[in-house]
């Protein structure tokens, strides 16, 4: 089994920018409310006409430029979205076209907001047993795409854009444990009902405001600080390390309140964790991705250093990652 590791990074978060003042004068709603119960400050949305593959072709062309590797080194790209473009083809098919990426097989992840840790977990896989030998992972959102912006109990969380990473052989440290799970039994606390083969686009379920969506955000808060806490306390225990060793926690950014219950929890400090939600919001697939790249960027991960990815989301589903830079 060859060691695989993240050999280069990039992200792109849309220019338009939506503060909480803005919010203000779309739904009853303050910028203490969302501050004190969420974090969140603003948010990137994409413009009109942008697509999520927009963002993620960005994102994937600056994460090739970071590894100095061309479109035709990659032989697979797998790309974490619960917004595609469309209901088929997929968005890793045209971010392949757009990249000319023609060595490379191409497709989706769904899983939310752990999306990004289980296609880092697949393109492990692939390379280590030596079938591909660049992978390009991206989680990429247009979320506002599926918000419904009269709803003030979602429309304040989410935000826009994509993130993205070269994965490659290392000689020396790489991903050093993956942990993903999932139980279906809660799928009814995070959705959107209509649009796929249950419940099709109909004037019935527009007029419903069914294709948005829809959240039970107090049940999910419990349910993500002791899955989140479980996920990090068993992804560390299979790669045989403590807390201690762990130099920087990047944790799915749906809530400070969540990421810092869960880090009381572990026993962490503040200093060890990244956060962009304050300035991003919740991106779903695209949240703990960008989270990384921004880390890497302002050099809060450096070389040798221990990473805990730590990820919860719709499905209900959760994904943890042990990595040293
Ligand atoms: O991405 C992965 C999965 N997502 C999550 O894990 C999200 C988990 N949940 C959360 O982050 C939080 O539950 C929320 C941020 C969604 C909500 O915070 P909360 O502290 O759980 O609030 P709540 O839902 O219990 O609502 C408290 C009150 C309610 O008013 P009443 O019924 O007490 O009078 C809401 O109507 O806050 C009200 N409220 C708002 N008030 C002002 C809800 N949204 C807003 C708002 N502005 N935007």
């Amino acid at each position: 089994m060859k060691k695989v590791g993240i050999i280069g990074v990039g992200e792109y978060l849309p220019e338009k920018v939506l503060t909480n003042a803005d919010l203000e004068k779309m739904v009853d709603t303050s910028d203490e409310w969302i501050t004190t119960r969420t974090g969140i400050k603003k948010r990137h949305l994409a413009a009109k006409g942008q697509a999520t593959s927009d963002l993620a072709i960005r994102a994937a062309k600056a994460a090739l430029e970071d590894a100095g590797l061309k479109p035709e080194d990659i032989d697979l790209i797998i790309v974490a979205t619960i917004t595609a473009d469309m209901p088929f083809p997929s968005v890793a098919s045209i971010v392949q076209n757009a990249l000319s990426a023609r060595n490379a097989a191409a497709f989706d992840v769904s899983a939310a907001c752990a999306g990004f840790v289980y296609a880092l977990s697949i393109a492990r896989q692939f390379i280590s047993q030596g079938t591909y030998k660049h992978a390009l992972v991206i989680g990429a959102e247009k979320l506002s795409s599926v918000t419904d912006w009269k709803d003030r109990n979602t429309c304040v969380l989410f935000g826009d854009g994509a993130g993205a990473c070269v994965l490659g052989e290392t000689k020396s440290g790489g991903i050093i444990s993956t942990y993903l799970g999932c139980d279906g039994s809660n799928l009814g606390l995070l959705n959107i009902p209509a649009g796929g083969s249950r419940l099709p686009a109909s004037h019935e379920t527009v007029d419903n405001r069914m294709h948005y969506i829809k959240m039970q955000g107090n049940e999910l808060f419990k349910i993500a600080v002791k899955t989140m806490t479980e996920a990090a306390q068993i992804v560390l225990k299979q790669a045989g390390l403590s807390f201690k060793d762990v130099d920087m926690v990047v944790p799915h950014q749906a809530n400070s309140r969540i990421i810092m219950a869960v880090a009381k929890k572990l026993g962490l400090t503040e200093d060890k964790i990244y956060l962009n939600i304050d300035r991003c919001g919740n991106m779903s697939s695209a949240s703990t991705v960008t989270a990384l790249v921004e880390a890497v960027k302002e050099g809060k991960i450096k070389k040798g250093d221990r990473v805990l990815l730590d990820c919860f989301g719709a499905g209900l589903v959760w994904g943890a990652c042990v990595i040293e830079w």
